[in-house]
């Protein structure tokens, strides 16, 4: 089947030659074609150009999008969007003054989610996370990652990977799992962290990676949480198994991760919220892909990643929600883009970049979305009337998105 777009007033992030990472001062540069047509078969993009060049093509469908914007889907990077039920007493709890880590000291937090998820069952655990993904594909989020991490037992964790399985089966955009076991230490093991990271790498890692259930594997790499020689251990032990790193690091420290991360090859760095010269200095010239999280920062009132700094390094800079029921209870890519641009002072070009290409890139996902290139899955937006792209951070928290198509189908 081929569907036509015409008339497009215009279509953003368009790349001939697919890039897989926009870095530094090429962030700021956000191809767009005006006045545009998109040519879709199947699940694919097809071609795409200036109506002028648009000869007599025949169509099973033609699509006429006057005043409207194409743009691919946001491609978000970093989620932990299976989970059971929600922690709104803690949010009350942090408006009468505790803080986010006074209240995981308190019994809450990670582990207090744990608790929740251990007596869901795994049907139920899938229901409440597709109706998550449901409703983020109505935000324009057409590719994800999703980790573990709230499971916390060998079953636990488990159950949590096999319903982002299903997810990956049932809906139609790429999804990318994490093993996130190293997210906390369990109640059972309290004055046992070595016991908690024995089960992981010699239980945990070896029935996932029998199952084929993990394509990266995570840390919580934090004071009160995980250690560097922590951090080295799993890392070491998820390559075994040919699982690479995106690790969760430097939310509230900085105490030498972001230089582990880099020497074990990490596909990304994520939160990034206390950054040093030296952090930003171990960044330079490698394959590790920077992750914002603005919304967490926005939700916990902690500082924003410092983007400026970052791409004035020449650094790439991915935006990602990171969707959880602690630190981040939304997953609307939206509005990360807006508080990027708000907060974090990024140009519209910078964000839209930061969450469509570098988003992609984060996932190994690159040469399969987060730009309208040929080939690439006809994962995309189609904006209401706006004046221009600008207007998406611009009016941020209004409704912008007229309809989200995914491997070419109206969603
Ligand atoms: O990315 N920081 C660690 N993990 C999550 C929050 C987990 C939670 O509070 O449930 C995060 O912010
Ligand atoms: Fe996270």
């Amino acid at each position: 089947m081929t569907q036509l777009f015409i008339n497009i007033k215009e279509l953003i992030q368009v790349r001939e030659t697919s890039v897989q990472k926009v870095s530094g001062n090429e962030m700021r540069v956000l191809p767009t074609l005006k006045n545009a047509f998109l040519r879709i078969e199947n699940e694919v993009i097809k071609d795409f150009g200036s109506m002028e060049t648009l000869g007599d093509i025949a169509a099973d469908a033609t699509i006429d999008c006057s005043n409207q914007m194409i743009l691919p889907t946001w491609c978000d990077s970093h989620t932990h969007m299976v989970y059971a039920g929600n922690r709104a007493q803690e949010f009350f709890d942090r408006i009468h003054g505790l803080s986010y880590e006074e209240i995981a000291k308190k019994g809450g937090g990670i582990l207090n989610s744990a608790k929740q998820l251990e007596k869901t069952t795994e049907d139920e655990l899938y229901q409440q996370s597709a109706k998550r993904v449901k409703e983020v594909i109505a935000m324009g989020t057409g590719s994800l990652e999703i980790k573990s991490g709230y499971g916390l037992t060998v079953q636990a964790e488990i159950k949590m990977l096999r319903v982002i399985k299903r997810l990956k089966e049932t809906f139609d955009l790429p999804i990318k799992a994490t093993f996130l076991g190293a997210h906390a230490i369990p109640a059972a093991y309290k004055n046992n962290k070595e016991g908690y990271l024995d089960l992981i790498i010699q239980e945990m890692l070896p029935t996932i990676a029998a199952e084929n259930l993990a394509d990266f594997i995570d840390i919580f790499c934090e004071v009160g949480y995980f250690d560097l020689k922590d951090t080295e251990r799993i890392l070491v032990a998820g390559k075994k198994y040919g699982l690479s790193p995106k690790i969760h690091v430097n939310q509230f420290h900085s105490f030498g991760g972001i230089q582990l991360a880099v020497n074990h090859a990490a596909l990304s760095v994520d939160h990034l919220e206390e950054m040093t010269t030296e952090d930003i200095e171990a960044l330079k010239n490698t394959q590790t892909m920077p992750v914002a999280l603005p919304s967490c920062s926005f939700f916990l009132g902690i500082p924003y990643t410092p983007a400026r700094k970052l791409i004035a390094a020449n650094l790439p800079l991915a935006l990602a929600t990171d969707y959880n029921p602690g630190s981040t209870p939304s997953g609307n890519m939206n509005f990360v883009v807006a508080t990027a641009c708000i907060q974090m002072k990024m140009t519209p070009e910078e964000a839209i970049n930061a969450a469509t290409i570098n988003g992609a890139y984060a996932m190994g996902l690159a040469n399969q979305v987060g730009s309208i290139s040929k080939g690439k899955l006809a994962n995309f937006i189609i904006t209401k009337e706006i004046p221009s792209y600008g207007f998406i951070p611009y009016s941020f928290g209004n409704p912008v998105i007229e309809s989200v198509y995914l491997k070419g189908k109206k969603q």
